[in-house]
């Protein structure tokens, strides 16, 4: 593997045609195998390609796939068994079986579709496990859910495999012990054993946090975090806030500013010519303020759709630029913007 591309900004900025018309630029030219993931469950790849994507990974080319994955089915592979060990780990206790209304309420909270969105959405990192183990893809490339939704997710890998689980599976020892004197005291005939639900448990979560640490170290050797906007207002506040609230989780490595009004479409027409003004000086102010890589493209008349589009589009994008400096947007140095 090659890259991991992010692509996060603003509700309705391009981040879809973006990612996509960068997976068919660098499959298409360099010939290397590249997957394209919608990580926004609103997923619209398959509107994007014409073509029915969904859960499965789909070739749209020779070299570039695509994948719009079910976030239930990616959550229930993982919590299900998590489920069945807590549960029995809890009936190993001998408590459900004195008080039959605890046992209905434990049925019905152990349930994968209890779970938030967010988790079973912070599940489509397996793909990046998976597509790193396979050796198969140079590069992979990420359609994020808008700013929000992008936190949300970044959140679950550092947060919880980080922290969290590497805190309480450091607690292994004296969870087993209160479990154990718990169980014991419930129940004094039950044998001690090596291989009790709990172990299970804890054992799952072990791989579980092992899985993690491979997806973060994937994140932080392979990544690159960029955010998409258009020159209006509030837009522009968005993507200054985002690259703060993003800092936490990885650097923002380049800037899309997309839909500007081109010279070209303006003519005599007063009212596109201040627009576009107005567009110009925000994104110069913007550059001034945020000294990253930027790339600027204009509204089209018609939307990029279809392969064969998205291609032509990309080539407008990144006219200007080497395969290279797609894949490494080069280091911009604070002084260059002033
Ligand atoms: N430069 C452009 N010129 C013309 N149309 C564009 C351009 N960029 C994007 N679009 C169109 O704008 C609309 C929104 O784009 P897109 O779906 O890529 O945004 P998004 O950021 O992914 O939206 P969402 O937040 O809803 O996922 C689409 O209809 C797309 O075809
Ligand atoms: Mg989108």
């Amino acid at each position: 593997m090659k890259k991991v591309f992010i692509f996060s900004g603003k509700g309705g900025v391009g981040k879809t045609t973006i990612s996509s018309a960068t997976a068919v630029k660098l499959s298409q030219d360099l010939q290397e195998k590249t997957l394209l993931i919608s990580f926004d469950i609103a997923h619209n790849l398959s509107d994007i390609f014409n073509k029915k994507i969904g859960d499965k990974i789909t070739p749209v080319s020779d070299y570039l796939d695509v994948i719009e994955p079910d976030p239930e089915h990616y959550i229930k592979e993982y919590s299900e068994p998590i489920f069945k060990l807590m549960k029995k780990t809890i009936y190993d206790l001998a408590i459900p079986n004195m008080v039959p209304s605890l046992k209905i309420l434990i049925e019905s909270m152990l349930q994968s579709s209890n779970l938030p969105k967010q988790a079973k959405v912070s599940a489509f990192f397996q793909l990046f496990f998976n597509a790193a183990k396979s050796k198969e893809y140079s590069f992979i490339i990420s359609d994020f859910p808008p700013t929000g939704g992008t936190i949300n997710l970044l959140e679950v890998p550092k947060f919880f495999v980080q922290e969290l689980m590497t805190n309480f599976l450091s607690y292994r020892a004296p969870i087993v012990l209160a479990y154990e004197g718990v169980r014991r005291a419930l129940n004094p005939t039950k044998m001690l054993s090596l291989n009790s639900p709990l172990s299970q448990l804890l054992d799952y979560l072990k791989k579980l946090k092992k899985r993690g640490d491979i997806v973060n170290k994937i994140i932080e050797k392979y990544l690159t975090l960029r955010l998409v906007s258009i020159p209006e207002w509030a837009a522009i506040q968005e993507t200054i806030r985002a690259v703060d609230m993003f800092a936490v989780y990885h650097e923002v490595d380049a800037v899309y500013i997309n839909k500007i009004i081109g010279e070209s479409v303006i003519k005599d027409n007063e009212f596109l010519r201040k627009m576009r003004e107005n567009q110009l000086l925000r994104i110069k102010d913007l550059k001034h303020r945020l000294p990253t890589y930027y790339w600027t493209l204009e509204q089209e008349a018609n939307e990029p759709l279809d392969f064969e589009n998205l291609y032509i589009f990309a080539n407008k994008l990144y006219k200007n630029n080497t395969i290279e400096e797609i894949i490494n947007p080069p280091k911009i140095k604070i002084e260059d913007t002033i």
